[in-house]
């Protein structure tokens, strides 16, 4: 077991999708808590958690949380989505002060797949991000190239291009996740080295935002990564949602 001391900390994030409603959760949870329960595990020091859940299975969450032995249950619950208007003419969307009444204070942005399916554009990731930042809420704000991008050499272009509407911005609760769309869900990791890389590029707008990598991330390959000067944490999908795979990723550190 490593101690992997960083500057900016090291948060261990999942991001569960269109997965595990209120059931689900509530089995998650049980099983999660039995493991911590048995094992004693403790978190690393400067190691932080934080769990964006379906909206439907956020209140579930956050009690499950609440009652978890600790460490874990410092996790802290967030939603993958949310609106920059603070209400209005927005079907099937949801706003920052229903997130805050609600008791969140993470939010995810700009996923891979919000920008594949459903029309998610830099524009409209970085009027979230502002909107949101500006009603107190940390956001986690999701980069990353596609395999032809990366194939094509234009992996910088891309995310350059990614984060050009937040030229010169800097926040203090704003996180990036970069997210090469090419590892996610696919069992192929950027080496730590590409990894590492396409982080400096991305430090080198945001100097002193803590920078998370995802895209098949596991126990597994955890250490190797965070390893890495320029990693600050894993953004982790898959291994996230199995009460096992979750509980190794933090302990393994
Ligand atoms: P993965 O997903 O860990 O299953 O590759 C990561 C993500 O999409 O956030």
């Amino acid at each position: 077991m490593s101690s992997l001391r960083k500057p900016r900390g090291l948060r261990i994030a999942g991001n569960w999708k269109m997965n595990q409603g209120v059931a689900e959760t509530r089995t998650f949870f049980a099983a999660l808590s039995k493991i911590q329960l048995a094992s004693g595990a403790k978190f690393p020091e400067g190691v932080t958690s934080s769990l964006y859940v379906p909206a439907l299975s956020l209140a579930t969450a956050q009690q499950a949380v609440r009652e978890m032995p600790a460490p874990w249950n410092g996790i802290t619950v967030g939603v993958q989505n949310a609106h920059w208007e603070k209400s209005g003419a927005y079907t099937g969307e949801i706003s920052g002060p229903m997130l805050t009444e609600a008791g969140v204070k993470t939010v995810l942005i700009g996923h891979s797949e919000r920008r594949q399916f459903f029309g998610e554009t830099s524009e409209t990731a970085a009027k979230r991000t502002r909107s949101l930042l500006d009603q107190g809420f940390e956001v986690m704000l999701c980069v990353g190239e596609s395999r032809t991008d990366r194939e094509s050499g234009k992996t910088e272009e891309r995310l350059r291009e990614q984060l050009a509407p937040l030229a010169g911005f800097q926040h203090e609760k704003l996180l990036i996740a970069y997210e090469p769309v090419w590892a996610i869900g696919t069992g192929l990791t950027a080496t730590p080295e590409q990894a590492n890389e396409a982080h400096a590029f991305i430090r080198s707008f945001f100097p002193r935002t803590p920078i998370l990598y995802g895209g098949s991330v596991t126990p597994k390959n955890v250490v190797e990564l965070m390893s890495q000067t320029e990693i600050d944490g894993a953004l982790v999908g898959g291994a996230s949602l199995k009460p096992d795979s979750f509980s190794q990723l933090i302990p393994a550190l």
